[in-house]
């Protein structure tokens, strides 16, 4: 069984900058910081699905409920980095359960760092916590799974360098501000 506990502290990482970043699982009482995270990012219209909507509380918190019980089932590790208590990233492994049993062995692994906080080693702190947790709670998980905008050179650069390798490209299926561009997708193993 996974040993999930909410608020845990999982790693402390020093950004290049200097600050200590904590990165621990969310709790309920993140809800508002959580909040404030997505509609900052989706405000940006950047690299994520959010693309300008405002996410109300009671929607966010419906993300954390889903976040508590199938991190509690298994199915899913999101650790969060906080500096001083404010969340600066976000990231998260879930078990693809779309194909009920032929894909719960793969991990979609996704990330998104607030935007004063990028560049500073928090993206990649946090994405090797997140895999790491993954490997030792999801049980049975072989495979991290991703799909990246193919314009997304900061994102694509990061996953190269934990060991992800592109093995498929979807022509024009995401649009991004008026333009229709390619889907990568990565893997890497476990
Ligand atoms: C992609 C993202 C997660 C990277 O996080 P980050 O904290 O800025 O990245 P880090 O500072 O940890 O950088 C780690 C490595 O990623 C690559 N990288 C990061 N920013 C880069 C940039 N602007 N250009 C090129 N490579 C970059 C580099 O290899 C870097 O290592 P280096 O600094 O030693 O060269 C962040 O830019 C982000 O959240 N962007 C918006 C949302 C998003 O695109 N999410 C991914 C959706 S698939």
């Amino acid at each position: 069984m996974p040993n999930f506990q909410p608020g845990k502290v999982v790693t402390t990482t020093q950004l290049k900058t200097g600050e200590h970043a904590q990165i621990r699982y969310p709790r309920w009482q993140d809800l508002d910081r959580y909040l404030e995270f997505i509609n900052r990012l989706s405000s940006e219209n950047t690299f994520v699905r959010f693309s300008g909507q405002t996410v109300s509380i009671a929607d966010e918190a419906n993300y954390l409920a889903n976040v508590f019980s199938s991190c509690e089932l298994g199915d899913q590790v999101v650790l969060g980095a906080f500096v001083d208590d404010r969340l600066i990233a976000n990231s998260g492994v879930e078990r693809n359960l779309e194909d009920k049993e032929r894909s719960r062995h793969v991990g979609k692994f996704g990330i998104a760092v607030d935007r004063d906080w990028r560049g500073r080693g928090a993206g990649q702190a946090l994405a090797e916590a997140v895999m790491a947790e993954a490997g030792r709670q999801l049980e049975g998980l072989r495979l991290f799974h991703l799909t990246v905008f193919s314009v997304n050179q900061p994102a694509i650069a990061l996953y190269r360098r934990l060991g992800f390798k592109e093995v498929g490209r979807e022509p024009g299926t995401l649009k991004h501000r008026e333009e229709y561009v390619d889907r990568l997708i990565m893997v890497r193993p476990v």
